[in-house]
Order: C-alpha cells, then sequence, then structure tokens
C-alpha cells in the first residue's frame, strides 16, 4: 500500500492541462450515447473532467474516486453539481444492477492491485445491469513504456498557473507487470515533492481471463480508440464486455 499519488493539491490543479480531453473522452462519449447509457459509473474519475462531459438530462452521472485532492478538485469544476460523485474504491458501489455503462478511464484500473482487481470487477459487475457494458483503457505491457521514464528522458521545465516547475521520472522497481516510479517535482521553493505511483500492466489474456472469471461476457479488446486490432506496439488497449442479458439459475 502506498500513498496517494494525487494528494498534492497544486499538483492537482495541473491535472487537466497535462491530461486534456482528447480521443479517449471522444470515444467513451460516442460509447455512452451509442448505447443510450441513462446511468453512468465512472471509477477513478479524478478530475471529473470526462465525467461531467458526459452528463445531460435524463442521465445519471456517478464519479468515484479514493484520491480525496482529485475528487475535492472535481467537486469545485463548473458543471459538478451535475454528477454524484462518492469518496472511494469499486467496494463503495452499490449491487443495484441499475448502470447501463461503467467506464474505468485514463489507465485507472492499473492503480487496482492484482489482490483488489477481482473484487473490484465483482463490484463492478454488481452495480451494471442486465445486458450493460463496461469498458476500460490499460497500457500494453508488451509496449514496455516505463523504459522511457528515465530522468534524462522526462526532465522539463515550464510555466504553470502555480508556479515554475522542474519534473522528471524515475522508475524505482519493476518486478513482472509491477512497475513502481517516482514522480519528481520542483517548484521556486526548491523542495523536491516527490510522489511514488505503483502501475500494474497487465496482458489482454489476463485482462479477459479476470473479466470472465467475474462473469462479464462479449468481452472484446481493441489497439486504439477506434477499433484497430492489438499489436505488439499498441502502447495501451481498450476493453468493453457486457453484463449477461439475464442470469441462469443455478441447476439443481
Ligand atoms: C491517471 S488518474 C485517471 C483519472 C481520470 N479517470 C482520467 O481519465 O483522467 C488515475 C485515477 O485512479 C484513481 N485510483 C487509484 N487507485 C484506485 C482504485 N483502487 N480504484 C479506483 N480508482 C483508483 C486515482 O486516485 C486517480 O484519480
Amino acid at each position: 500500500m502506498i500513498d496517494d499519488p494525487y494528494r498534492d493539491a497544486e499538483l492537482v490543479e495541473l491535472y487537466d492541462i497535462d491530461n486534456p480531453a482528447g480521443e479517449d473522452h471522444a470515444y467513451y462519449r460516442g460509447l455512452a450515447d451509442g448505447i443510450d447509457a441513462r446511468s453512468i459509473i465512472d471509477l477513478g474519475c479524478g478530475t471529473g473532467l470526462l465525467t461531467r462531459s458526459l452528463a445531460r438530462t435524463g442521465r445519471t452521472v456517478i464519479g468515484i474516486d479514493p484520491s480525496r485532492t482529485m475528487l475535492d478538485y472535481a467537486r469545485r469544476q463548473p458543471g459538478s453539481e451535475s454528477v454524484t460523485w462518492i469518496h472511494g474504491d469499486a467496494s463503495a458501489l452499490g449491487p443495484d444492477r441499475t448502470v447501463h455503462l461503467a467506464i474505468c478511464t485514463g489507465n485507472a484500473i492499473m492503480h487496482i492491485s492484482p489482490e483488489q482487481l477481482p473484487s473490484a470487477l465483482r463490484s463492478l459487475a454488481a452495480a451494471v445491469r442486465p445486458g450493460g457494458t463496461l469498458s476500460f483503457e490499460s497500457r500494453n505491457p508488451t509496449y514496455r513504456v516505463w523504459e522511457s521514464w528515465t530522468p534524462e528522458a522526462t526532465y522539463g521545465e515550464r510555466l504553470t498557473p502555480v508556479g515554475h516547475l522542474r519534473e522528471w521520472l524515475d522508475v524505482t522497481d519493476v518486478r513482472g507487470g509491477r512497475v513502481t516510479f517516482d514522480a519528481h517535482n520542483v517548484f521556486p521553493d526548491g523542495e523536491d515533492r516527490v510522489y511514488a505511483s505503483i502501475l500494474f500492466f497487465r496482458t489482454a489474456d489476463e485482462l479477459r481471463r479476470e473479466l470472465d472469471v467475474a462473469g462479464f461476457t462479449d468481452i472484446a479488446w481493441t489497439g486504439d480508440w477506434h477499433g484497430a486490432p492489438i499489436e505488439d506496439r499498441s502502447p495501451f488497449y481498450v476493453f468493453r464486455a457486457r453484463w449477461p442479458d439475464y442470469t441462469p439459475r443455478p441447476q439443481s
């Protein structure tokens, strides 16, 4: 267990600048509209940039995140009143079976440990209605992106709304698919604020198995936001699965 890597309020102010709406947001919004999702859960919603953009009349949107700093920021943004914000992880979801679409974006699923993932997927499964959809993206371990997270390759300096910032990443441990790295941030006061993160890289087959065990069906994945097949060079994959239309009675 590590401390919340998103606990620095000043750095959270920069999150949406560094992670603006892109093809990922267009994909999740298109998915929601395509299945006429009237109820959406965004697990690991962070600052809620995408979450808020999903809200519209006749649709319920829930954003849930274990980072108080991220969620506090989300709650302060314009349009936040259209979303129900929940502080917590997937275990805070009710087993309502009412949700049309559950999403986990910005690679948030990679923060969920192997010990937690089965129960997180079970909680999502219990929240989703029959025929409902789950979708998320996850980085492809074959792409080995962490090898580029060196201080030399990631070092940068920039003027931000919260002051001049020097920043870099430093991978401190790679064990199987578990990658630990430090994010260094130095503002003009000279203090190096270091936040450690652990990301769990999983193969497409590992994720398919986890979804299958949790009871999801029609499990499919692509190598980009437009349906391309996955390749070793795909930086990430996009998963989509459905909860079955009905649950067969156990055979007696
Ligand atoms: C990279 S941010 C993604 C935020 C947002 N979804 C986006 O697309 O920008 C990862 C988020 O996952 C959240 N997170 C960390 N551990 C989690 C867990 N066990 N369950 C759900 N979310 C988690 C973090 O607090 C953080 O807000």
